[in-house]
């Protein structure tokens, strides 16, 4: 059975030119695309997305790294995708991710750090859902 994550590929990612490699990183790891656009995150959908750490100290930061430039959120596909998932992108921090993880081969830092993975099937869910509209899903 596949479950379903989401992913996005931050500004840095963007900016780095690193948007096919990382892409041809998570294809070739079985992750399947359902749906996938580039766009430039507003304030309020930044600290939407974001709500979760609206209390944290780099909270200000975030929003500001994640609104300074464009973004490209993925809707994927796979078996046990949530886990593998975070297993392919590694820590949050990349000196602390494991070899050959997204992170660790292209993160700069523990707030720069390339991509964003969901950290449970609900909230993969929620998220999709903020950045997709269902005729979107159903498409692909
Ligand atoms: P993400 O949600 O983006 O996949 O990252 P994550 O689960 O590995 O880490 P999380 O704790 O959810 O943090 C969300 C994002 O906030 C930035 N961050 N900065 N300056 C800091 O100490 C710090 N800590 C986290 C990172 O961009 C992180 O991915
Ligand atoms: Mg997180």
């Amino acid at each position: 059975m596949t479950t379903k994550t989401f992913t996005m590929l931050k500004p840095d990612c963007v900016e780095k030119n690193l948007v096919g490699k990382v892409i041809a990183q998570i294809t070739e790891a079985g992750f399947k695309i359902k749906a996938m656009k580039m766009t430039h995150l507003t304030n309020e959908s930044a600290g939407g997305f974001y709500e979760i750490h609206k209390e944290r100290p780099f909270y200000n930061d975030l929003i500001k790294y994640m609104t300074s430039g464009p973004v490209v959120p993925i809707a994927l596909e796979k078996e046990n995708a949530v886990e593998d998932f975070r297993k392919l992108i590694g820590a949050t921090n990349p000196t602390e991710a494991e070899k050959g993880t997204i992170r660790n081969l292209y993160a700069d830092s523990i707030e720069a750090n390339i991509i964003h993975g969901s950290d449970s099937d609900e909230n993969a869910a929620l998220e999709i859902a903020h950045f997709f509209s269902r005729k979107e899903l159903l498409e692909n």
